[in-house]
């Protein structure tokens, strides 16, 4: 089980009052509910992927995790003559990365609607790769098709994590690595979603959250058995705009699932100017840059490598 001090922290930040719980989808952990029934994952698959779509993702990735897709591409020894599946891969962080080092790559991902700024983005860099819509927890490849299976902070966003972690493990050849980018529960990622939750609608029920995937217990009872090693390192990184303001901004105009919230409170002018006062809360207290600036946000996440046993 992932660690109580850390569930207390994601339930603690995600409340919104008493005997209020509006636990978004990021933020819900009752493990004894019951899987996600068929029609309320369909509803969820399409709202999930209308989201991403929103705002202007490749903008937002630029700004601030773009420089963590090589990171990943480098841990997991990526080289020329591999197959390489980078899932929930948004405008290809990591999957361009894993071409510029020779390999075959294909970039999955939910909401194709971000798969043109990847191409662009892939022709600056001098590469091609293969762009397949694809939800994580149903990939639509064989079993051990790839040497290696990347996602860089993505396919912790799909509920079902037990069932993506069968699917990397699936696709991934015997003997090949899974490598990951995770949140940790205990990172500034918790919150940022403790901020949002208030404003989003329940999650249904079996939805696990997010950074659940950065806790080390969780990822080694979702992988099981399945893997001959397991390498998880705690990680920083530094995501900065020029004020507080700013950063709550960059968020606005172009973070999808946060342009979606703010599109649900178009009729609640009050509602909108209380997560404006909220987020804009959560960017000043948790700004580690000087006064002087820029604002600065230091993010953990755990570093993943796994490779999966032979046979
Ligand atoms: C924070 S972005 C990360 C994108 C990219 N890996 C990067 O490093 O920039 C999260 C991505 O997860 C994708 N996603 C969310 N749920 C998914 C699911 N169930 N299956 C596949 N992709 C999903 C979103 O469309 C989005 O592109």
């Amino acid at each position: 089980m992932i660690g109580a001090a850390a569930l207390a922290r994601i339930d603690e930040l995600a409340k919104t009052g008493p005997g209020e719980d509006r636990r978004s989808d990021m933020t819900n952990h009752d493990e004894t509910e019951a899987p996600v029934a068929a029609d309320a994952g369909r509803e969820l698959k399409a709202a999930t992927r209308a989201a991403w779509a929103l705002g202007d993702y490749h903008r937002f990735a630029k700004e601030t995790i773009w420089e963590l897709g090589e990171v990943l591409v480098r841990a997991c020894g990526i080289s020329a003559d591999q197959r390489v599946l980078d899932v929930a891969a948004g405008t290809g962080n990591a999957a361009i990365r894993a071409a510029e080092a020779g390999a075959e790559a294909v970039a999955s991902d939910l909401a194709p609607e971000n798969f043109e700024a990847g191409r662009r983005e892939a022709e600056a860099h001098g590469v091609e790769l293969e762009w397949v819509e694809a939800d994580a927890e149903a990939l639509p490849f064989a079993d051990g098709e790839f040497d290696v299976v990347t996602s860089s902070f993505g396919a912790i966003f799909a509920p079902d994590h037990q069932a993506v972690a069968d699917e990397m493990l699936r696709v991934c050849r015997p003997g090949g690595t899974i490598g990951m980018l995770n949140f940790t529960p205990e990172g500034l990622i918790s919150d940022f979603f403790g901020a949002l939750a208030p404003y989003m609608p329940p999650p249904p029920p079996g939805a696990l959250p997010p950074p659940m995937w950065g806790s080390e217990e969780h990822l080694r009872e979702l992988l099981g058995g399945r893997v001959e090693s397991l390498e998880m390192t705690r990680r920083h990184y530094v995501e900065t705009a020029t004020s507080p303001h700013d950063y709550r901004e960059l968020f606005k105009q172009t973070f999808g699932p946060v342009v979606g919230i703010y599109a649900s409170l178009a009729d609640e002018p009050e509602r909108a100017a209380a997560l404006d006062r909220d987020f804009l809360e959560f960017a000043t207290r948790t700004n580690s840059g000087s006064p002087e600036g820029p604002a600065e946000y230091r993010y953990e996440y755990l570093l993943v490598v796994a490779r999966k046993r032979a046979s």
